[in-house]
């Protein structure tokens, strides 16, 4: 390997072919157990086959009283937020950067999503919650960004105090725990998207998991009418008597699907301990490097690793812009470093400056966004470089590459200047 950098016409440091991160992973049993879904059942209208054995194996995973499934993450959220009963008006305080699909819903709720700072590790930032608390405040939406637990005991303390519906969107989290209890499990309810590169991925889908059995006859109204609202919200329970027509909203996961999911979950565990094991290498390997700080992991996290994520430091290597060398990166082979681009803050997004086109007569006129509301959020989103990571042991010598990668491009970062 030359060591002219790759972006000056060098030779790249990984040689490795194809993609290097490929998920979910699909071997012949995954392949065998979606294939017999085929011949099993592919419309699932009640709580049955392949839909009731994923939900229960769910409740077992985190040890909740009810799972419901859902066509996908976006649609668990929205489930979540009306069962929590935000309402026309209600305020929901939100992460300013999230994927926006964590707050989006709430504009077909006619409710209004308040965006909250966050902290130089992407999470809402607890100790600027209270400050955004109005009598129209009724919910606390937490993300668990790339897969690292937020502070939910102080945000949970906060909930408490002002008599707020705590929610999360585990969507990045599937498995991660903070202080021994898994994420999704702290609040009223825990949306969870099952799709593509998710840490449990159906290929599409979601579901919500509450230990309130109000909550969850309110999931299944909203998103599952008919027969599974028949079959499970009790007779002589308010919401019994809309069973047919539920919200008017069929938001089902498909049975296909809920098979994938299912035969993920199984391998879950095993997952997130191969990630831990590649996400300790790389973390050790880069802690020395200038220009890349690892985000500290808290004590008492196990975070899902969604992704390994670096805060650039343009100050540590002369001033080089993030652009370029990002692309030095890139050019070296090292195409799994990326940065994020949909999940970014949100007072950049047209629907939460200016929803009204969208959404005629939205309460939103009190909240106007502009560029620079949320300076730790938009920063640390614009210097966020980050690693998908790998869970198995044959993985290694790749990531070492990136590693190689990395180094050769902070070694030689004059030559970009
Ligand atoms: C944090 C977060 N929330 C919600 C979603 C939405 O999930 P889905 O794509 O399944 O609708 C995503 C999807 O990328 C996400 O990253």
């Amino acid at each position: 390997m030359t060591q002219t950098l790759a972006l000056l016409g060098g030779e790249p440091s990984v040689t490795a072919p194809g993609a290097h991160f490929a998920w979910p992973p699909i071997d012949d049993t995954t392949r065998a157990k979606v294939a017999a879904q085929l011949d099993t059942a592919v419309s699932i209208p009640g709580r049955s086959g392949i839909v009731a054995e994923l939900e229960d194996a769910l409740q077992d995973y985190f040890g909740v009283r009810h799972a419901v499934t859902l066509s996908s993450g976006t649609s668990a959220l929205h489930a979540a937020y009306w069962a929590a009963r935000v309402n026309a008006g209600d305020e929901v305080i939100v992460p300013a950067w999230t994927f926006h699909a964590t707050a989006s819903p709430l504009f077909h709720l006619r409710a209004v999503p308040v965006l909250c700072e966050t902290g130089p590790d992407g999470n809402i930032d607890p100790t600027r919650v209270e400050e955004l608390i109005t009598p129209r405040t009724r919910a606390i939406m937490i993300t668990h960004l790339w897969g690292r637990p937020a502070a939910m005991h102080a945000l949970r303390a906060i909930a408490k105090t002002h008599k707020l519906a705590l929610l999360e969107d585990g969507s990045h989290a599937h498995g991660a725990s903070h202080g021994g209890q898994k994420v999704g499990t702290f609040g009223l309810a825990g949306a969870f998207s099952l799709n593509g590169p998710k840490p449990l991925s159906g290929g599409e889908g979601g579901f919500v998991l509450t230990n309130d059995d109000d909550t969850y006859y309110r999931v299944l109204t909203f998103a599952h009418y008919n027969k599974r609202a028949k079959s499970e919200i009790p007779q002589g329970h308010p919401l019994a008597r809309y069973a047919v027509t539920g919200s008017g909203l069929k938001l089902r996961i498909h049975p296909l699907a809920a098979a994938l999911a299912n035969d993920q979950l199984g391998r879950l565990d095993g997952y997130l301990a191969g990630r831990a094991e590649i996400a300790r290498y790389l973390s050790e390997q880069f802690a020395d490097m200038p220009g890349l700080d690892v985000v500290a992991m808290p004590d008492g996290v196990i975070p899902s690793w969604y992704a390994l994520t670096f805060t650039y430091r343009p100050d540590e290597l002369g001033g080089l812009s993030v652009d370029r060398f990002h692309q030095a990166l890139l050019a070296e082979g090292a195409t799994e470093f990326d940065r994020p681009g949909s999940t970014r803050p949100m007072n950049q997004l047209p629907l939460y400056r200016q929803p009204g086109p969208l959404f005629p007569g939205h309460p939103h006129s009190h909240r106007r966004y502009v560029d620079g509301d949320f300076p730790i959020a938009e920063h640390t989103y614009q210097h966020t470089i980050k690693l998908p990571v790998w869970h198995r042991e044959q993985d290694l010598p790749l990531a070492e590459s990136y590693v190689s990668a990395a180094r050769k491009v902070i070694d030689h970062h004059k030559e970009l200047l």
